[in-house]
């Protein structure tokens, strides 16, 4: 799967599997969202050469999908502006459900990436991963994402109140879902 997509600015963008050499890509986009502090739930940012490659190693051993937006006029390791993961989650039996999280860097936000991404992840998901159902969740405050999720079709199914503690100031959670089937109509 590759598919072009091109900004406003006329900067082309690829969208497509991981690949080992994105790796620190990958990192580097990951850990400038965490130093943002308003997004996710992680305080510090993955430095361990280590780590960073056992992520891959387990991503593929498992079977997961990782597709990145690569954006062709930047170079190693900033050319990966955008990474949208379907994950499983941990019970055995709910291996039709995938977790899904993305995060697109700070300058190319709202230019649509976003949402090329998510849908480009959740067909490959259905062809290649066999999920019938995606979870995801977000802080309350994140009106882009909570915006882009429903545009989706994400449903809220639930709120868990004060869930997270980020330097003095607690963050509702949102619960979300979207069945497959729903989104791939055609099917
Ligand atoms: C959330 C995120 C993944 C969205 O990706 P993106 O490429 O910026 O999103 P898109 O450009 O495809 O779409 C964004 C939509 O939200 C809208 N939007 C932007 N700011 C908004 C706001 N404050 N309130 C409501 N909607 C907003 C945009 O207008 C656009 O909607 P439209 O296409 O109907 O006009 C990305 O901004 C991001 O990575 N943010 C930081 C990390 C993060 O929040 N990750 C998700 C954690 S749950």
């Amino acid at each position: 799967m590759e598919e072009l997509f091109e900004l406003e600015n006329g900067e082309k963008i690829i969208i497509r599997h991981v690949k080992r050499s994105d790796v620190n890509g990958i990192w580097k986009n990951f850990n400038e969202v965490v130093e943002e502090g308003i997004y996710l739930p992680v305080l510090f940012p993955v430095t361990s050469q280590f780590e960073k490659q056992s992520w891959y190693d387990n991503l593929k051993k498992a079977n997961e999908i990782c597709i990145v937006a690569d954006n062709l006029d930047l170079k190693y390791p900033s050319n990966i502006v955008g990474q949208c993961e379907i994950t499983n989650v941990e019970w055995d039996a709910a291996i039709h459900v995938g977790h899904l999280g993305i995060i697109i860097n700070k300058k190319y936000r709202d230019m649509g990436i976003g949402y090329n991404l998510i849908g480009a992840a959740i067909r490959e998901s259905k062809k290649l991963n066999n999920k019938d159902k995606l979870i995801l969740s977000c802080f309350s405050t994140n009106e882009r994402a909570l915006n882009l999720y429903k545009k989706i079709g994400f449903k809220v199914i639930g709120v868990r109140k004060k869930q997270f503690y980020i330097e003095s100031e607690y963050h509702d959670e949102v619960l979300m879902e979207l069945f497959i089937s729903d989104y791939i109509l055609e099917d």
